[in-house]
């Protein structure tokens, strides 16, 4: 077997290695789940499984028209004149996107440098904290701020309370049609809360297309807008996501797609149920909680699917590290590896050596932290933790639209394969209608009475 696979030069963008797996399966066992991806891949692309009617994702990437790609850069140009805070408002699909590939091609430190040239973003509406949103006014009230208010459904309660206060404060320092210029709501076309209220109160609306749910809609103006407004460069991130949809759909051995959705799948049925995303880079920290929910949302389900952990090494080594390399052996690893950082620094040879690190002389910070993932692999691997590798060149617009769309794929295939429908959520239902119940939500009134009377 091929260590690493390409179909073509294209598909260097996203690499799957096999070296840390060695010894972890035999070959017919490979081939079995192989010929299984490859069954779930002609359900997936033929629109014939289960959930069939929500694949308005596949064709995304290629089918982006000018018209929509102009109407967000000239938001964009026209936001980065005058304000200096967009509030994106969103929460689980509706916002993981685009945080995860803002956190992944923003400076570090961006928040504190200050003043750049384009408005910064913050997020709200992803949690219920009171002291949250609090201290989120006290930063609205500093900035000249505008808002991009998303929710599918239009009736999530977590983004609904936090839009709520945002108009309130922005209504009260801009005129109606300044706010207008400065709030853009992302929905459904007709349906919901939200798109009455966008409708009322005369706000540019983007909308997300019946066939795309949440944690599939990064590459929509869910995903795209935030980031237009943030200065990236969105027509790379469409690019690298069609290049790799040109890979993904073919009926190869050699579509990485196939292969992971493989490989992830016999793993689970030697036992290893927990799958942990591990980088080695922080900014990949939000990118690992983007497909928590992809894999973890799509897969967990009738009693079955794969747990989606992630670890951020080489910080976790200092903590969750003992678990893994000598805990229960239910875990496998897949490591995100960037072969080239955009900056590095050489570790310089001091005369003294009072820290004994002279060995590190001429060596710079990234080589160290390549050893640290090789050794780490190593370690693993001999410790009964099987690692499979996904390699991209490096963090850029480009090669993370062309790793979203990767793992969506991969996804479908590996949902499929454990027959499992990817595209419902019906477990995430039930704290809702708790929650209704218990705030007093009209309709709610005999559950209440029941929740009440078992606490
Ligand atoms: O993937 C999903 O469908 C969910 O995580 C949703 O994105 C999330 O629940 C938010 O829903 P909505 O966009 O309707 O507010």
């Amino acid at each position: 077997m091929d260590n690493s696979l390409h179909i073509s030069e294209l598909q260097r963008v996203v690499s799957v290695d096999l070296k840390g797996l060695k010894g972890s399966y035999k070959e017919s066992e490979y081939e079995l789940y192989i010929k299984t991806a490859e069954q779930s891949f002609d359900t997936l692309v033929n629109r014939v499984g289960r959930g069939g009617e929500f694949l308005g994702w596949l064709n995304l990437p290629s089918q982006i028209s000018d018209s929509q790609r102009e109407l967000l850069m000239k938001i964009a140009n026209d936001w980065k004149s005058d304000i200096e805070l967009v509030v994106v408002v969103g929460i689980g699909g509706s916002y993981l996107g685009s945080k995860a590939a803002l956190e992944a091609l923003s400076h570090h430190f961006s928040l504190h440098l200050g003043k750049g040239e384009w408005p910064q973003i913050v997020f709200a509406g992803q949690n219920l904290s009171g002291e949250y949103l609090s201290e989120l006014t006290d930063l609205i009230d500093k900035r000249s701020t505008a808002a991009i208010v998303i929710s599918k459904s239009g009736t999530t309660t977590e983004p609904a309370v936090a839009f709520r206060l945002i108009k309130r404060v922005l209504g009260q320092r801009y005129s109606k049609e300044e706010c207008q210029r400065r709030v853009v709501a992302i929905t459904d076309k007709s349906k919901g809360a939200l798109k009455k209220m966008a409708d009322d109160e005369g706000y540019l609306t983007f909308v997300i297309p019946d066939d795309v749910g949440g944690r599939y809609s990064v590459l929509t103006p869910v995903g795209l807008l935030p980031l237009a407004v943030a200065g990236m460069d969105v027509n790379a991130m469409i690019e690298g996501a069609t290049a790799m949809q040109a890979i993904c759909s073919q009926r190869s051995r050699e579509n990485p797609a196939i292969v992971y959705a493989a490989l992830r799948n016999l793993l689970y049925s030697q036992g290893k149920k927990i799958e942990i995303l591990v980088n080695y880079n922080p900014k990949l920290q939000y990118f690992s909680e983007w497909w928590k929910q992809l894999f973890g949302e799509s897969e967990g389900k009738e009693g079955r699917g794969i747990f989606p952990a992630s670890v951020n090494f080489t910080s976790d080594l200092h903590s969750m590290g003992q678990y893994i390399q000598e805990g229960e052996r239910t875990i496998f690893e897949t490591v995100i590896s960037v072969d080239k950082p955009k900056r590095d620094l050489v570790i310089e040879s001091d005369q003294e050596n009072l820290d004994g690190l002279n060995f590190l002389s001429g060596k710079t910070v990234e080589e160290c932290n390549k050893m640290a993932e090789l050794g780490t692999m190593i370690a693993h691997m001999d410790g009964g933790v099987p690692n499979i590798k996904i390699g991209i060149p490096a963090l850029n617009e480009y090669n993370i639209g062309a790793l979203f769309y990767f793992f969506e794929f991969a996804c479908g295939i590996s949902a499929y394969m454990l027959d499992i429908n990817p595209f419902d959520q019906p477990g995430v239902e039930d704290y809702k209608r708790n929650m209704f119940a218990l705030l007093g939500k009209p309709g709610f009134e005999e559950l209440a009475a029941k929740l009440r009377s078992e606490i």
